[in-house]
């Protein structure tokens, strides 16, 4: 056997380390190629040109990559999650698995690779002047852990390590900042050579097996593997200590209150597990096993059962037997309440390891013409169908489908999609994560919305009053897998294929690389580029902007420039006028607050929770417009520049001065007028623009777009000039990636493609193009 080739991958310091090694099944490691350099700040540009040149030098083709493995930190918290995010993109796109390993253990093999010997204590730089330290024992060429992940402050640890006494030698790029403290605390350390206080392919790879051989494969689902963040967002940590809580190290996927994906361990089938097993089989099966059925295949020789384990439940269970040189699989079942997430599928993993264990090169099994989300696991592991077994299941008469594959086909192969398709359709994957809403979206090449999937944080963001950049990027690595293969799924189903959308059934990945909260963007951005170069399907950036405007094609798909259009969100408040598509000429934008952003305000004064927008929208339809009146910011200053903060204010304002009267507030009128001013303004400039430019489309885009007060202003001044008013259904107004594959189209016909080196942009404005 030649041995499985590992891509690795780390971003969490200064240094990008990017190599391959080779896997040998005895376990043996072979580095065969090692990128890695100092690169600040670059990781999201060079990450993947430096994937290529690390194949390069191995003489490997990135169809020849088994699996991957990235650092999940500890370490900067948007530089952990360029690496992960590319990394599950990678692996997403080639069917292979992902696992995440600890950067700190990374460096503490290297070092330990390089023959030192002692305690090591590794901190790495935290920022704001703290820490992440564990403690290593290295002995003849390895790194045992001493200390969980943690993060502390330079004194705390260097006390600590000074009181231990043991510490011999330091490592890590938070010496730099605080070399004084360690050399006054532990003086006899001998502080590595700077070097080595990075992790590089050696000690990833080192790191990754010794992962394996204490925690077994795992699923190597790439939705699975999350940064390790050691603290919470400060906007939460803020929250604990105003309520006086002491501060806490955050649940796996970093965000409080906000559960990740529930942890499962595999392990062996018990006689005391049967029960469990049996209620599961009974619900699932139409001719289920019995227990007696279970107690005698558990004695029968050339037999591996395994239970999936979550929260001390059994919650799956998957059995081979060996007939002949042939493994079958008997059953394999998850309980309604843990499926989709990944447990089929690494029961499946396990089951096909133990079978080629037991000496099996094929593994053969059937299923349930009408099981499609089997089908669909199946398949996806590579099992290729063989046959029908026509009523093979005695109690409904039913088709079974009979599977032959490969044995041994563990978490680190297939996932490949191998759905054939009926007809030449050609279609478009979008993602969108600028903001709080991580989406994926599929068209076809010729413009029609096959799958839209919308996973909003805004439930996350509520209790802060708007949206929390750093939990923003914390959901997006979190969801963006998934997302993407619940639209993929979408979408097989709508093109009537047996299981997902396949990678190659696309002509293009679009992703929105700008404007928005970077660090969002650089999710989306980075996995994207991922999934391109692994799938080689070209990729199309889109600006946000551009996506608001064409959920207007999506709707209608009549609408064409030129037009002028009126984008409103939580982040924008832009005339632009559009003489071709691609060509955008931004008229005027607000000069403070954006119209979301203003009714956001508003609404958080009144204590109204967040998003403020629907709540007001619908509150104002109660009441009296003209009952106070605000003003009208600009509406006169012949330019189409908007100013929001002073209408807000003057709300503010009139809160307080009502409450201080003791008189009570009538919210109804108060949202009515505030609405109205807006709406006012926002209608006249826009008249303005169409007329100016002769234009007989405009278009309306963006979050405050689903404002009902605002379409219908709109129409009715619009329309008896004789222009066509377009607004999109409710659902194309939020955020999604819809709008973005439709914007994207255009682009793609006309080549414009981004490159691997691309960055997030996130000022990026329309016309700069
Ligand atoms: O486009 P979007 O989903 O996200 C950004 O790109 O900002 O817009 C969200 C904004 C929020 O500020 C929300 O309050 C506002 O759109 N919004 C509304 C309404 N529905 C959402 N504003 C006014 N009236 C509405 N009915
Ligand atoms: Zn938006």
């Amino acid at each position: 056997m030649t041995g499985r080739r590992l891509l690795l991958l780390d971003t969490a310091t200064e240094t990008v380390a990017v190599g391959l090694a080779l896997v040998e099944s005895t376990g043996r490691v072979e580095v065969l190629s090692d990128v890695s350099r100092v690169a600040p700040r670059k990781a999201n540009t060079v990450l993947l040109s430096w994937v290529l040149d690390a194949l390069n030098e191995a003489g490997c083709a990135l169809a020849d990559i088994d699996g991957v493995a990235v650092g999940r930190g500890p370490g900067s918290f948007t530089g952990v999650r360029i690496g992960v995010a590319t990394a599950k993109g990678i692996a997403h796109g080639l069917g292979v698995a992902l696992w995440g390993t600890s950067t700190l253990d990374a460096i503490a093999w290297r070092i330990a690779i390089e023959g030192r010997e002692g305690v090591l204590g590794v901190v790495g730089d935290a920022m704001r002047g703290e820490l992440y330290p564990a403690l290593f024992e290295l002995a003849d060429g390895t790194a045992r852990r001493l200390s969980p992940d943690r993060v502390a402050s330079p004194q705390e640890v260097a006390h600590e390590w000074a009181a231990n006494g043991g510490v011999t030698i330091l490592a890590g790029n938070g010496i730099a900042k605080h070399a004084a403290v360690f050399a006054q605390a532990v003086p006899s350390a001998l502080v590595a050579p700077e070097e080595s206080w990075h992790p590089d392919a050696t000690g990833l790879a080192a790191a990754w097996i010794a992962d394996r051989r204490a925690r077994g494969w795992g699923s190597g689902d790439p939705a699975t593997v999350l940064p390790v963040y050691t603290r919470l967002s400060d906007a939460e940590e803020a929250e604990r200590e105003r309520a006086g809580l002491p501060r806490v190290p955050p649940p796996s996927n970093g965000v409080a209150g906000g559960a990740g994906p529930p942890a499962f361990t595999l392990r062996e089938l018990r006689r005391a597990d049967v029960d469990a097993v049996v209620a599961i089989e009974t619900v699932s099966f139409s001719d289920p096993w019995t227990e007696g059925m279970f107690a005698d295949d558990l004695a029968a020789p050339g037999r591996a059962w395994i239970v999936a384990e979550c929260g001390g439940e059994v919650v799956g269970y998957a059995g081979v037997a060996m007939i002949g040189d042939e493994a079958h699989l008997l059953n394999l079942a998850v309980r309604e309440d843990h499926r989709r997430e990944g447990i089929g599928r690494a029961l499946f993993a396990r089951a096909s390891e133990e079978a080629a264990r037991m000496g099996a090169e094929r593994l053969t099994l059937e299923c349930r013409k009408s099981n499609t989300a089997a089908i669909a696991l199946y398949e996806s592991m590579g099992m290729v169908r063989a046959g029908v077994r026509p009523g093979y299941y005695a109690r409904t008469g039913e088709d079974a489908v009979i599977y032959w594959g490969r044995a041994g086909v563990s978490g680190i192969e297939a996932r490949a999609g191998s759905a054939s398709l009926t007809g030449d359709a050609r279609y478009l994957l979008a993602i969108e994560t600028s903001c709080d809403e991580t989406a994926a979206a599929v068209v076809t090449t010729a413009g029609e919305l096959v799958a839209s999937v919308v996973a909003s944080q805004v439930d996350f963001h509520a209790r802060f009053g708007g949206v929390v950049p750093e939990l923003a990027s914390r959901k997006h690595t979190e969801a963006i897998v998934g997302v993407v293969d619940e639209a993929l799924r979408r979408a097989g189903e709508a093109a009537g294929a047996p299981g997902p959308l396949p990678f190659c059934a696309l002509d293009a990945i679009a992703v929105t690389y700008g404007p928005g909260l970077v660090g969002a963007l650089v999710v989306g951005l980075a996995y994207a580029k991922g999934l391109s170069l692994a799938t080689g399907v070209p990729l199309v950036g889109v600006n946000h902007l551009e996506g608001h405007i064409f959920a207007n094609v999506l709707a209608d798909p009549e609408v064409a420039p030129p037009l002028v259009a009126l984008v409103v969100s939580g982040g924008h408040t832009s005339l632009v006028h559009v003489p071709d598509w691609g060509v955008y000429r931004t008229l005027g934008e607000t000069l403070d607050d954006a119209a979301g952003e203003a009714f956001d305000k508003v609404a958080k004064v009144l204590g109204l929770g967040y998003p403020g927008g629907p709540v007001l929208s619908r509150m104002a339809a109660d009441g009296d417009p003209a009952a106070i009146d605000f003003p009208r910011a600009m509406l006169r200053s012949g330019d189409y520049a908007f100013s929001l903060s002073g209408l807000k204010t003057a709300v503010i304002n009139h809160i307080r001065h009502e409450r201080e009267a003791g008189r009570e507030i009538d919210v109804p009128d108060l949202a009515a007028s505030f609405q109205a001013a807006i709406v006012e303004v926002q209608v006249a400039k826009a008249v303005r623009a169409v007329e100016e430019t002769g234009v007989k489309t405009f278009c309306l885009g963006g979050g405050v777009a689903a404002n009902p007060a605002l379409r219908e202003a709109l129409k009715q001044a619009m329309e008896p000039l004789g222009v066509h008013v377009s607004v999109p259904p409710i659902h194309l107004c939020t955020d999604n990636a819809a709008m973005i594959a439709a914007a994207a189209l255009p682009r793609l016909a006309r080549g414009e493609l981004l490159g691997i080196d691309a960055e997030a942009v996130p000022g990026l404005r329309l016309d700069s193009e």
